[in-house]
């Protein structure tokens, strides 16, 4: 028994547009979308570009969009899609580079903004001393640190499609998992107090609802929005 997956190929430059080519994959029980692509790199067509590596829903290399809406494809199933078929594109929302892989540059220069590590006064990175922490303290931030940079929730945002200026969910929540933190001493007031950055959220849930580690980048952003009003009244008030 085999399901048709349709992947869609595009090369920039050589391409004028994206076209579907159609492959037929067994249509085993345990395999991901992920085993699908493998299988046609391996047995079908050399040349099919994508990214992956852990396999196991940790390193967020291997986001794309799967029949419509943004999936890990190691942690989505064939089996998922009935007699298939099951189409493969890149993630919207990002430029592609080549078939399944997207320029991630943009939100890794938006993360970067948001000085996502340990600020300590006085101290430089990389950190050496060691910072006891309660477990509630750890709580916390824990959820925020969840985050693997999949993008799922960037490319499922509808304001960071129309508005790439947006700063976006998944730095936004890591720019929390840092203010929550009770070993940092760093301010982001300056790019999250910003009409692109938490005041941009209209709060759609799209992001919170692809998590596929339950984040919860919606919260993190109404959260930080509080924090901001409440800086506006109490300006010694941080974080
Ligand atoms: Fe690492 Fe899917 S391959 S998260």
């Amino acid at each position: 028994r085999t399901i048709r997956v349709e992947v869609a190929r595009f090369r920039p430059g050589e391409d004028a547009e994206p076209v579907f080519q159609g492959y037929d994959v067994p249509l085993m029980t345990d395999w991901a979308v992920l085993d699908g692509l493998n299988y046609i790199k391996d047995q079908l067509d050399g040349s099919l570009s994508y990214r992956w590596s852990c396999r196991m829903g940790v390193c967020g290399s291997c986001g794309m969009t799967v029949n419509g809406e943004p999936r890990l494809t190691c942690g989505t199933f064939l089996n998922e899609y009935g007699d298939g078929p099951v189409r493969i594109e890149p993630l919207k929302g990002f430029p592609v580079i080549r078939d399944l892989v997207v320029d991630i540059d943009d939100f890794l220069t938006k993360l970067s903004s948001v000085r996502p590590w340990l600020i300590r006064e006085g101290e430089e990175p990389p950190l050496t001393a060691e910072y006891a922490q309660t477990p509630a303290q750890l709580e916390a931030y824990k959820q925020y640190s969840m985050c693997i940079n999949c993008l799922l929730c960037y490319s499922a945002c509808p304001i960071y499609v129309l508005d790439p200026d947006f700063l976006g969910p998944a730095a936004i929540a890591l720019a929390q998992r840092y203010n929550l933190d009770s070993r940092d001493m760093g301010d982001r007031f300056d790019v999250l107090n910003l009409e692109d950055a938490v005041w941009g959220c209209a709060f759609v849930g799209e992001c919170t609802e692809v998590c596929p580690k339950h984040v919860d980048p919606a919260e993190a952003i109404q959260r930080y929005k509080l924090t901001a009003a409440l800086r506006s009244v109490l300006p010694w008030s941080k974080k």
